[in-house]
């Protein structure tokens, strides 16, 4: 009797065994309470921690992005800035900006030389690139007015990672072993990144931890004001900065009303202005609910076709018309309208391709690189999506010496010249001219969506300008093709942004086959490396979460 009932037993358990092997290696695991997902395991542990001692999701969001600024330097930070978007579980809607600001000092001109050209790299490395950092300011705000917890508490975390250190992974080895010539030509006697690491290296950050301790015992002051302010600014001295002291203590976050749309039913709560991320996604969005995706296929010719102009009418409106609402008068509401998309799309026909040099911005009344993404979800339903960058990897390569943190190069996703690209080669105009006080343009795209007014899913991402077709796509894939986040988050991905014309593909995006057909259309067609790296959570419909981290990264959902 025995050996006939073991027969059964055994099948289930290898079945149970395989099933935990497959949810392991995609990462469909779900999760009853909680799930952190950030670009660093030890960050999102953080936000376990503090979920699990009784904090809310900003709470938790708010420790891990400090813990980022500790263990993931390349894109986490105290010295740039990012966005907000949260929802709690009673229904409650807001954005924070953290966005940095220009400099007082600075002009519409500053990167230009007396002939009007370009000044290479004086937008993008050294003291003259950095905005006023927005988010110890930013981070802070959020916990004093949403959060439950001390910010003592809170920073511990991140103080303990610099203080005893942590063991770097390759990644991070890598990267700092890649910058280590711009770590020692813009950097004295803090050089902690100029020497070469392995993975597995201790790193201990202790200047970064006495700054974060600073800020721990006084708040905002601890970095606006007094010792690390003084620091900020004689870096500045050493390397023709401009941001001044003034400049610091007058910086302030923003709170502001979140942008919305629908997609085929589902609520989208995003970022506007001065991010270009939310504004794009809806106005994509509403482009694309016009077509049956689903029928086409994910690997269909005009499933490709239809995004593609679709990104390319977009992205040449953000060139135009998107910049800080606050000195631009940003036509956001036509935007993001269904019939502005309808209007703007009426020109489309299936199969065929206009080329950029004959799409024009609408006719509107005028007014690997680095950032990190996180997102928190709890199953009382309370949603955090924050998206934060020092733009480039490392940002401006300057640490402030004797404060142990990296300056952002953010100056550079202003429109340093009308027409002349940024470093992901998107071009800009007066929407986006630098002003004393203004905010660049960014392309952030933290983003919460809602199903019949329900929590669905918390998701945003790094990539520059393509941060908003990964994160589009990552939606479609769920919404349209019933993906799993696991696998709409990994699957390969394309993109196009007006200029340069071309439609850039993932490698495995699709066969030569495909590519040769989208040649015929008129496509100049480019395989480059896989971009973005999408952190989501997924409610399922039994109330569990699953969150995913990108495999383009080396980050992780952790949950309980
Ligand atoms: O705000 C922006 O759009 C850019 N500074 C983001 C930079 C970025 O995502 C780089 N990461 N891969």
């Amino acid at each position: 009797m025995e050996h006939v009932s073991l027969k059964p037993r055994i099948l289930i358990l290898l079945f149970c065994l395989l099933t935990l092997i497959t949810n392991l290696y995609s990462q469909n695991i779900s999760y009853n309470n909680a799930v952190v997902s950030s670009a660093n395991e030890l960050a999102s542990e953080v936000g376990i921690k503090i979920l699990k001692s009784g904090g809310n999701a900003i709470d938790a969001a708010v420790g891990t992005a400090f813990a980022l600024a500790v263990v993931y330097p390349q894109a986490g930070n105290i010295g740039g800035g990012g966005f907000i978007v949260l929802r709690s579980e009673n229904g409650f809607e807001t954005s924070i900006d953290f966005r940095e600001t220009a400099p007082s000092l600075s002009t519409k001109n500053m990167y230009l030389d007396k002939d009007g050209n370009v000044i290479s790299e004086l937008s993008t490395t050294g003291h003259l690139a950095s905005g006023i950092p927005g988010s110890v300011a930013g981070l802070l705000y959020a916990l004093e007015k949403y959060g439950t917890k001390s910010r003592e508490e809170i920073l511990s975390y991140a103080i303990e990672l610099a203080e005893k250190g942590f063991r770097i992974n390759y990644e991070l080895a890598n990267s700092i072993n890649n910058h280590r010539k711009e770590f020692n030509l813009f950097n004295g006697s803090s050089k902690i990144f100029g020497r070469k690491f392995r993975s597995d290296d201790l790193l201990i950050q202790t200047d970064l931890a006495n700054t974060l301790k600073e800020i721990s015992a006084n708040g905002r002051d601890g970095f606006y004001k007094g010792n690390v302010a003084d620091k900020i600014v004689a870096e500045m001295k050493k390397g023709y900065g401009i941001i001044s002291l003034n400049d610091l203590e007058n910086y302030k976050p923003v709170e502001r009303k979140v942008i919305k749309g629908t997609y085929r039913g589902y609520d989208i709560i995003t970022m506007g202005s001065p991010s270009s991320g939310g504004t794009c996604l809806i106005y994509l969005l509403n482009i694309l609910e016009n077509f049956d995706l689903k029928s086409m296929g994910r690997a269909g010719i005009h499933f490709v076709n239809v995004l593609a102009e679709a990104m390319k009418r977009v992205y040449s409106d953000r060139s135009e018309y998107m910049g800080d609402k606050d000195f631009y008068n940003m036509p956001v509401d036509k935007l993001i309208s269904k019939s502005y998309a309808k209007e703007r799309f009426s020109n489309f026909i299936l199969g065929e391709m206009i080329p950029s040099s004959e799409i024009k911005p609408g006719n509107l009344n005028k007014e690997s690189p680095q950032t990190t993404h996180l997102s928190v979800a709890d199953s009382k339903g309370d949603m955090v999506s924050l998206t934060t960058t020092l733009n480039d990897v490392f940002g401006s390569k300057v640490v402030v010496d004797g404060a142990g943190f990296i300056l952002n190069n953010e100056m550079d996703d202003f429109s340093v010249k009308p027409g002349v690209p940024n470093i992901y080669g998107l071009v800009g105009n007066e929407a986006n001219a630098i002003a004393p006080g203004k905010r660049m343009l960014s392309s952030m795209t933290p983003t919460l969506i809602l199903k019949e007014n329900k929590p669905f899913l918390v998701i945003g991402s790094p990539g520059g300008g393509k941060i908003i077709t990964a994160v589009l796509q990552s939606i479609i894939n769920i919404i349209d093709f019933g993906m799993s986040v696991a696998d709409a988050v990994n699957a390969p991905r394309f993109h196009h942004q007006w200029l340069p014309d071309i439609l850039q593909l993932e490698n495995s995006y699709v066969s030569n086959i495909q590519i040769r057909e989208l040649k015929e259309i008129g496509y100049s067609t480019k395989i480059i490396p896989d971009f973005a790296r999408v952190e989501a959570i997924l409610y399922n419909p039994d109330g569990t979460l699953t969150g995913h981290s990108d495999r383009r990264g080396s980050g992780k959902a952790v949950g309980f």
